[in-house]
């Protein structure tokens, strides 16, 4: 897997990196041998994480605490990760939040909050980073978007609209980058217990209703994506440019299947089967 992906001595930069998935995608390149460069708002989280991984891994490390929303903090950052090791190879999107109000409930300061960190400030740090990138003639970008991109959250304010302004963000980088040698990817996760999710399965009952509509039938893990990560900031998803990948176990395409029949789908098909 190690020699697979190619990742040694990679220079990567995952921001909301003490999160729940940074920090699983953070451990991923480090067991790979990257150079992990950690960027998010919690400085003590940051400082301990960046040590253990080097401690375990024999990688080197930074951790550099940046507001992804401040466009001074995030060139700080970038003129911080050049000076450190010379380049940057890869750069991971993912710190945001998620917030639930009905609607007409949101207030507008509400609303351009999560606009503030889950679009711009991706569009900020790609943007910083995109222009190291140009320089280099090379760069890999990984943007975590959501399923809820796609299909509305509902109740949950701006998230849905934020990310789906992730994906097409992700495609024009990858249209008007891809001549520099830069690709840009999104991966758009659901259903995964994460700190962020965490709530959503403490009730055994609201987690068995959930895998039941995936087309896997179980909920999503931290490797899950991370895999999916791993592979499109690698040189394996060379020719890979401007894709969604999805990785939700399939439940973005159980729509149809959602549709009750009398006795049930499966039952249905069997009972009316003409050979
Ligand atoms: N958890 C899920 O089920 C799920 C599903 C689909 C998509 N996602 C996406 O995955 C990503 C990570 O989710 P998570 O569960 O790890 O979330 P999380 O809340 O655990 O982590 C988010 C991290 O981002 C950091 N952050 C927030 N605002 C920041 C800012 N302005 N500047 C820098 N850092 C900031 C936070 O400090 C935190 O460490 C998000 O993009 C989320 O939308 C999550």
């Amino acid at each position: 897997m190690t020699k697979w992906l190619n990742l040694q001595d990679k220079v990567v930069v995952v921001t909301g990196a003490v999160g729940g998935m940074g920090t699983k995608f953070t451990e991923d390149f480090a067991a790979q041998g990257s150079k992990v460069v950690l960027m998010d708002l919690l400085e003590d989280k940051l400082n301990t994480r960046a040590k253990e991984l080097a401690d375990r891994y024999g990688i080197e490390t930074l951790a550099i605490v940046a507001n992804a929303t401040k466009e001074d903090e995030v060139n700080a950052a970038v003129a911080k990760v050049v000076a450190t090791f010379g380049r940057v190879d890869i750069l991971v999107n993912t710190a945001s939040i998620l917030r639930f109000s009905p609607l007409e409930d949101l207030s507008v300061d509400e609303w351009q909050t999560a606009v503030d960190i889950n679009l711009n400030g991706y569009f900020i740090t790609s943007q910083a980073f995109g222009k190291q990138m140009i320089k280099q003639k090379s760069g890999t970008m990984v943007h975590i978007s959501t399923v809820a991109g796609i299909f509305p959250e509902t109740y949950s304010g701006a998230y849905s609209t934020t990310k789906a302004g992730v994906l097409m963000m992700s495609k024009q980088m990858a249209a008007e980058w891809g001549q520099f040698g830069i690709r840009s990817n999104c991966v758009l996760p659901c259903l995964v217990e994460t700190p962020m999710s965490h709530a959503f399965y403490t009730d055994p009952e609201v987690q068995k209703g959930r895998s039941r509509l995936v087309a896997s039938k179980r909920i999503g893990k931290l490797e899950d994506i991370s895999n999916a990560v791993l592979y499109l900031a690698s040189d394996r998803s060379d020719y890979t440019n401007g894709a969604e990948l999805r990785v939700d176990g399939g439940l973005s395409i159980m729509m149809q299947d959602m549709i009750p029949k009398p006795g049930g789908r499966r039952q249905y098909a069997i009972d009316h089967h003409q050979k």
